[in-house]
């Protein structure tokens, strides 16, 4: 999360008074065993762009244990909606099926690889793509899956600003991923244009519409 929002941040989550006993035992789990789920807020805002674009189709790149894959399943099951996701991890990719099952949710479909080979293998049309998995891939997560995008579609990038390590100083071993992921947003704003927003909240989100 970027350092500087954490006020922010602690006083957002302070607001929102999560009920739901399967997603706060993610939460906890997610917690106590250091896997990089999305912030709380960001999932808030996750979610209502899933529903307010009445989603239909999603891709995940990065399941995890399933947690935004939860969120996401659940908001667009109104619209008769389903999720793909793609996750690297075995022994997390299993974890995830347990949770989905957990969940009760039969609209999501969870694949088990390296998403740079998987997205490929896709023959689909999606409305939603979430990317969420290895920095270092951004970009081509992110060329594959438009490829695969609707019209009007949205792309929602999470993590993109990386801590703030785009503006700040930041130590040596990540200087690969900064600079491509900075090169990253230069290339959105410059093919994308309007159709582009960067939003630093969470760890940064880039928004990007088709
Ligand atoms: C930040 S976590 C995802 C969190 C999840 N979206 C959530 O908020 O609940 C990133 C995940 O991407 C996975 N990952 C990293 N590189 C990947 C790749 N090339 N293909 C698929 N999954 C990948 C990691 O194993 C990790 O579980």
């Amino acid at each position: 999360m970027l350092e500087e929002l954490k006020e922010a941040n602690s006083y957002v989550v302070g607001k929102i008074k999560e009920k739901d006993e399967l997603i706060l035992e993610l939460e906890e789990y997610a917690r106590e065993n250091n896997v990089p789920i999305v912030t709380k807020e960001v999932a808030e805002y996750l979610k209502f762009m899933v529903d307010i674009n009445k989603t239909t189709n999603i891709l995940e790149v990065g399941t995890a244990i399933g947690y935004s894959g939860i969120l996401m399943a659940r908001a667009c099951e109104k619209y008769n909606g389903k999720l793909t996701t793609i996750e690297i991890d075995e022994v997390r990719y299993k974890e995830a099926l347990e949770n989905f099952k957990k969940a009760g949710l039969n609209n999501v479909n969870a694949i088990f690889g390296d998403a740079t080979d998987e997205i490929k293998k896709l023959d689909e049309e999606f409305d939603f793509v979430f990317i969420d998995a290895s920095k270092g891939h951004y970009r081509e997560f992110f060329e594959d899956s438009y490829k695969l995008l609707k019209k009007d579609g949205i792309i929602f990038i999470d993590n993109i600003m990386f801590r703030g390590y785009l503006y700040k100083e930041y130590p040596k071993r990540f200087k690969t991923i900064v600079r491509k992921l900075d090169e990253f947003i230069t290339y959105l704003y410059e093919e994308f244009g309007e159709n582009f927003a960067l939003l630093p909240f969470g760890d940064g989100i880039g928004l990007l519409k088709k």
